[in-house]
């Protein structure tokens, strides 16, 4: 892998799997939209690619028809729609059309840089009657206009002099990819977008509105091609797909530069999404593109100052993890309308749905290090409130609110109830993300403001699922994060996490009552201290479930009756489960798809005592695939906590380059955005031991074998501390903000300017 800042792949594989993942890999996204990385000529005939272009949060509506038409069962869902391709560029080069696919590419490399935000694309080509050119492809999409996508394309003839002529595509009739087999991406392609404008705004220019068939949503697209010598050019349009053909002389040696600007505007956000097209375009063109560069370099600057995690001592593994923080940034909306899609803005998988993923394993790295962010990660989930509260009646529930399992704007998406709409936990999890802004921030004015509401709704929505039993709070049918083990009575994590909503819930009302500010949210949600005692009661009589004889917390109340799955004996291309067995036959047996007590182990530590973590640990480790790339990061943080130094850098090293070796086969159809925050997880929590709790904020660091030290930096109530560990000790530097009161390795040190603690070894 390349230096410390850019990731590069020379000697570009053309196989059709190896070009798929590339698509994904280098695509460009800034929040807002995301662009694969796809080859501006196109590839021959009958070759799978995934020509996308989206933006977050923009859907249709699909329908989803059940076989079996029970009351309540989702009938349509959300899906995130490929909005118009424009970034298709053609070239020909005296007569001869350039393609990878023929003549001789004697160079080509593709690469990242994560401190520019830009990325390239090289390619020495010579044609099959020996035209030899140098292209190099430039792309952004710019984190200060959000709007906006560049294409920078350089032409170079090396040993001729003659016709360059490009075709400068811009299609707005563009269908989503599909693959009927896979459950993890849509099944059908429809068509979702019918065309209300194209239209030719200037030279070299040119216009697409196009309206979903089912959301009542538009998205405009605005392309302007900008050459950099004198061109002929004319145009060619049928129906809503435009292109303009653009012809140059170029001497040898000379290189002529096309640069592509595209904004992508939609109407969720604007009220007239043409109008701010044109606006954006507007101001792209007000600079040249080289200050947009800059900018872009910016404010990269200033994420990687705030967010960096740096590893001295290997530095594929730097790079790697790099890469994966750079692709949160890419992917985190930054307003209520989007939030973080399980494959961010990189590609179609699982149809650009936001699940529990935000936060329990993105949300964390925005917690610590953007606030911001992480507030406007709950702004979208306070906007879709409503929609979780419809969500819990259509469920039965008199009361509260239940987030849907998976959502664009609100609705549940998931067809499958049993390892879909049964995930309350996700309740849970939202609750948790609010409670971990609030300790890191103690922003009590946004407490009031929004987070109150979420934490008291999903508490009631607990109250009218579970009931007291014989003195204890049960909550039964449910399902976990295992999603290999379906409606079960007590899951052990979902239990843990009921308990922390329902403390919080009494927690945030006694704070809000102490500042003065519950009035106005307990007036709108009619909540009293009769229902807030009643929560305390559940609370304390949550039952969390414990097997005496193996002295660990069962998954739930019957996994632990069944037969273990063999899996040290199943066929290594029986992996993953889900895509080979049928969903109940998995269901019978004690098999793990991911962590799932073992999460609560790391989320809920405090709950058992590090006997029983380790118990059940050891136990889970022999029953779990982890086909989903949620599992390994989270094995990793709780085998560091158990002192198991070995085991937690095999699991982080398993998860930390999952996407850049296309460890789960599934890369092409986008990025593990979880898995990526999880592996930040894995370095922060996990060998760093940070923990955010009530008490404060904890470390309990060690350095990993083979590294030399790693540096991270926390922004913690106003605070920004950095931390570095090395073999022997840890330095905790406070950057800015006043003194701190630390745990260190379960001792309170008092933070004042520099503090230096000898490893634990
Ligand atoms: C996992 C879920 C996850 C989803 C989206 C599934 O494979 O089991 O926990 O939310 O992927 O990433």
């Amino acid at each position: 892998m390349s230096s410390q800042w850019v990731y590069e792949i020379k000697g570009l594989d053309l196989d059709n799997p190896a070009c798929l993942v590339n698509e994904t890999i280098f695509h460009n996204a800034n929040g807002y939209i995301g662009v694969r990385s796809n080859f501006e000529e196109g590839y021959p005939q009958d070759y799978d690619t995934i020509r996308g272009s989206y933006i977050n949060g923009f859907y249709d509506i699909a329908k989803m028809p059940q076989a079996e038409k029970l009351c309540g069962l989702v009938e349509e869902k959300q899906t995130m729609l490929n909005v118009a391709d424009t970034q298709t560029i053609q070239l020909e080069i005296n007569g001869e059309v350039f393609s990878m696919f023929r003549g001789t590419v004697e160079e080509s490399s593709r690469s990242l840089d994560m401190a520019r935000g830009i990325t390239c694309r090289r390619v020495v080509w010579t044609s099959p009657l020996g035209h030899k050119i140098n292209l190099t492809v430039r792309r952004m999409a710019s984190f200060k206009l959000k709007p906006l996508f560049t294409i920078e394309y350089q032409v170079e003839p090396v040993n001729f002099s003659g016709d360059t002529r490009l075709v400068s595509g811009h299609n707005g009739d563009v269908r989503n990819y599909c693959n009927p087999n896979d459950p993890r991406v849509a099944g059908e392609s429809f068509v979702h977008l019918k065309g209300r404008t194209a239209r030719i705004p200037g030279q070299g220019e040119s216009l697409i509105v196009m309206d979903t068939v089912s959301s009542g949503l538009s998205v405009c697209t605005y392309v302007k091609n900008v050459c950099s010598m004198p061109v002929q050019m004319s145009r060619e349009a049928k129906g809503y797909s435009i292109s303009w053909n653009i012809h140059a002389k170029v001497e040898q040696g000379q290189t002529f530069t096309l640069t592509k600007y595209t904004v992508f505007t939609d109407s969720l956000r604007y009220r007239d999404c043409e109008d701010a097209a044109c606006k954006a375009m507007e101001e792209a063109l007000s600079v040249p593109l080289i200050r947009w560069y800059d900018w872009q370099k910016e404010y990269l600057d200033v994420f990687w100052n705030q967010s960096a995690l740096d590893i001295e001592g290997d530095d594929d593994l730097a790079l790697a993890v790099r890469y994966n923080l750079y692709q949160l940034i890419q992917s985190a909306g930054r307003d209520k309308y989007g939030n973080i899609a399980a494959k961010g803005l990189s590609g179609e998988g699982y149809e650009g749905h936001y699940f529990w993923d935000t936060e329990m394993y993105m949300q964390p790295f925005f917690t610590l290090t953007n606030p911001d962010i992480s507030r406007n990660l709950i702004d979208y989930r306070y906007e879709i409130l409503d929609g979780a509260r419809e969500n819990a009646r259509i469920l039965g529930h008199k009361k509260g609110a239940l987030y849907p399992w998976r959502t664009i704007s609100g609705k549940e998406c998931s067809g499958y109830f049993p390892s879909g709409s049964a995930q309350y936990h996700i309740n849970g999890d939202i609750a948790y993300a609010v409670v971990a802004y609030y300790l890191a921030t103690l922003d009590l004015g946004y407490i009031a403001e929004k987070g109150a509401e979420i934490v008291f709704e999903t508490a009631r929505l607990w109250m009218d699922t579970g009931n007291f039993y014989k003195g204890r709070f049960l909550i039964n049918d449910v399902t976990g994060p295992d999603e290999y083990t379906c409606i079960v009575n007590n899951n052990y994590y979902t239990n843990a996490c009921a308990q922390y909503n329902l403390h919080w819930a009494v927690r945030f009302w006694e704070l809000l009552n102490q500042a003065g500010l519950l009035e106005p949210v307990a007036k709108k949600l009619e909540l009293t201290r009769e229902e807030i005692l009643e929560f305390s009661r559940a609370e304390k009589a949550m039952y969390l479930p414990y097997d005496e004889e193996l002295g660990i917390n069962p998954q739930d109340d019957s996994f632990l009756q069944k037969k273990k799955w063999d899996i040290a004996n199943t066929p290594k291309d029986h992996f993953p489960l889900l895509l080979h067995y049928h969903p109940l036959y998995i269901y019978r047996f004690q098999v793990c798809k991911q962590a799932d007590t073992v999460l609560a182990h790391f989320i809920f530590e405090d709950a058992q005592d590090l006997e029983t973590i380790r118990r059940s640990f050891a136990y889970y480790e022999t029953v779990t695939t982890h086909d989903s790339s949620l599992s390994t990061c989270i094995y990793s943080i709780v085998a560091s906590k158990l002192g198991e130094k070995e085991k937690a850098y095999t699991y982080f090293g398993d998860s930390a380059k999952l996407d850049l070796f296309n460890l789960h086969h599934n890369t092409k159809d986008g990025i593990h955005t979880a898995n990526m925050g999880g592996n930040y997880m894995a370095v922060v929590y996990g060998f760093g031991g940070l923990r955010l709790k009530e008490s404060g904020l904890h470390f309990a660091p060690y350095l990993p074998g083979p590294w030399k030290a790693y540096t991270f930096k926390v922004c913690y109530r106003g605070r920004t501390i950095k931390v570095r560990v090395d073999e022997e000790k840890t330095v905790f530097v406070l950057e800015s903000g006043e003194r701190v009161s630390l745990w260190i390795y379960d001792e309170p040190c008092l933070l004042e300017n520099v503090l230096e603690i000898p490893v634990k070894k």
